[in-house]
């Protein structure tokens, strides 16, 4: 796969900066002229990501977030998602729908819609070194 175009962002785990990597994938993933449902696909997915790293990686500090995002010849987007924070004890059970360690205001759903939404996911995580998330989208063929 050819890649076509590329981004690496870093920024802290405060909550506006959810927007900010929203709209920076969106504006590369609309490089490769997705759907309106295929562009708003990938945002949401970006913005649990992100979501989960300023709530759950770094509870009770701000740490680092860092955002790769691809783009692919064939219309193809990945997107990678990084923190060193607390990291996941069981990724299987955390992938889980409706499994949250967030309490009542808090869906469990997140991974679920990633997994959906973009096709393709992996997480990887230690506990207490952090967790890579990445995400992968193959748009439909357009004319
Ligand atoms: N980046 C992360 N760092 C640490 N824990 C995480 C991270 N992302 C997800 N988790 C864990 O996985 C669980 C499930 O995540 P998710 O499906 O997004 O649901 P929610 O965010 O609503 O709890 C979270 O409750 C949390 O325990
Ligand atoms: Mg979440």
């Amino acid at each position: 796969m050819k890649e076509l175009n590329s981004l690496k962002m870093e920024f802290p785990s405060r909550s506006a900066n959810e927007a900010l990597a929203r709209a920076a994938i969106a504006s590369l993933a609309a490089q490769l002229d997705p759907t309106i449902d295929e562009l708003g696909d990938i945002k949401t997915a970006v913005s649990e990501a992100v979501t989960n790293c300023i709530v759950h990686a770094y509870p009770d500090c701000i740490g680092k977030v860092w955002l790769r995002g691809r783009i692919f010849e064939g219309g193809t987007v990945e997107i990678t998602v990084r923190d060193r924070g607390v990291g996941i004890p069981d990724v299987e059970e955390a992938r889980r729908p409706a499994f949250t360690t967030g309490g009542e205001e808090r869906s469990g759903m997140g991974f679920t819609i990633m997994e959906s939404f973009m096709g393709e996911l992996k997480v990887r995580s230690a506990v207490g070194r952090g967790t890579v998330v990445t995400m992968r989208k193959r748009l439909s063929a357009r004319l």
